[in-house]
């Protein structure tokens, strides 16, 4: 179920709340809309289940213009969880869980037999069925929401910042549950909330808002990394990215061009070379920059390896990483290693970059050292 929100504008009266906002939800990924308060991340949530319709452009799903689908109907393919939880009061749990599949007239076994599993998945005990929201712990109540809205199995679930009133332990252990439940389901989800933490958690990706305006749309390796301008850099915050070590990565810190000889150079030549460049090792590579061993200073403990070539002294089984691998493979290591260099090699063993322990200390210092 793509959703492909094509030119949509909304106003109110005079005021532009949503202005000229093109971008394609993806199928079976979780993206997240985040803006500051009033930005028009309700309306245009709401906008894709037609509770407001747009005075400007059109939304499709699965390539079909919404306009076309009758209200209802397109409705009942989409949970919708709202803040609050939106429970019916004078409904017991069970009753709020089963309004939508009762109305369908799904078969009462199917209904039971889904209930408990739903149940179980959000990790609540079915104790709480006869329960009136009242009730609930404000986290039950937002696991009941979201029950009620993954029960008929829609393949689009939109979530309207469902976890904001919840104390930050609840909050946590529901983005847990989220995720676990998007990893076996991998429903369409849409996603709003101001809270940039629970963005990079939750999403594939995220869609910034900024005044009505679509600022930033990308991955949140890549928000984190290369916000598209100063007021996403600040929506962020520089320290963000020290909050997800995952998404730094070894390219992100390593030298890009280190110190190389060939296999044939003497030792002479290379010990020179170390001199005059101020380091301790040399990478020694092949025929295009394919990644021999390194040479360090400390091998050569006799004067008659000078005219011998670095082939004869250099260290061959060393660990290495990958340009891709994070920074947490690389601390690992590191720690865990007794060498002071790692080379990085693509996947075809060619020589792209080094990371010395100095290049690491500088880079995990940055989030002491950079001020919000
Ligand atoms: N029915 C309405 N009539 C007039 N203006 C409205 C109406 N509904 C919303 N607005 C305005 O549209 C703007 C966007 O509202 P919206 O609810 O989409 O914001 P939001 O991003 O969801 O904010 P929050 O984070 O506070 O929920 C706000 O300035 C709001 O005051
Ligand atoms: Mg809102």
């Amino acid at each position: 179920m793509m959703i492909e929100i094509k030119k949509v504008s909304k106003a109110y009266k005079n005021n532009m709340v949503l202005k000229d906002i093109s971008f394609e939800i993806e199928t079976g990924k979780l993206t997240v809309l985040i803006g500051e308060s009033g930005c028009g991340k309700t309306t245009l949530l709401k906008m894709i289940n037609k509770l407001i319709k747009p005075t400007k452009g059109n939304i499709l799903i699965d390539g079909r213009n919404i306009k076309d689908i009758d209200d209802i109907k397109l409705r009942r393919g989409m949970g919708y969880v709202i803040q609050q939880t939106g429970l019916f009061p004078h409904m017991t749990v069970k009753e709020n869980i089963t309004i939508i599949p009762k109305i369908l007239k799904t078969d009462e076994n199917k209904i039971n037999e889904d209930i408990l599993k739903m149940m179980d998945m959000i990790g609540l005990d079915e104790s709480l069925l006869d329960r009136y929201p009242s009730e609930l712990s404000g986290g039950q109540g937002q696991r009941i929401g979201i029950a009620r809205a993954f029960i008929t199995n829609p393949d689009i679930i939109l979530m309207d910042e469902p976890f904001s009133a919840l104390d930050p332990m609840s909050r946590v252990s529901l983005q847990d549950e989220l995720l676990k439940l998007q990893s076996s389901l991998h429903k369409t989800i849409v996603f709003v909330t101001h809270d940039m933490d629970e963005a990079i958690k939750l999403a594939d990706k995220i869609a910034i808002f900024d005044n009505g305006e679509l600022v930033q749309y990308d991955v949140p390796e890549n928000i984190l990394k290369h916000p598209a301008n100063d007021f996403v850099k600040n929506f962020v915050g520089k320290k963000r990215i020290w909050t997800s070590p995952k998404y730094i990565k070894v390219e992100d810190i390593m030298i890009d061009k280190p110190v190389t000889c060939l296999p044939s150079y003497s030792i002479f030549y290379c010990l020179n070379k170390m001199k005059m460049m101020k380091v301790d090792s040399l990478m020694v590579v092949g025929d295009n920059n394919k990644f021999l061993g390194v040479l360090y200073v400390e091998s050569v403990t006799d004067k008659s390896a000078m005219n011998k070539p670095a082939s004869e002294y250099m260290l061959k089984d060393i660990p290495t990483v990958k340009k891709e691998d994070s920074i947490m493979t690389l601390a690992k290591l590191v720690t865990e290693s007794r060498f002071s260099n790692i080379p990085v090699l693509d996947d075809k063993n060619h020589l792209c970059g080094l990371i010395t322990r100095s290049s690491l200390i500088t880079a995990l210092s940055q989030q002491f050292l950079e001020e919000e």
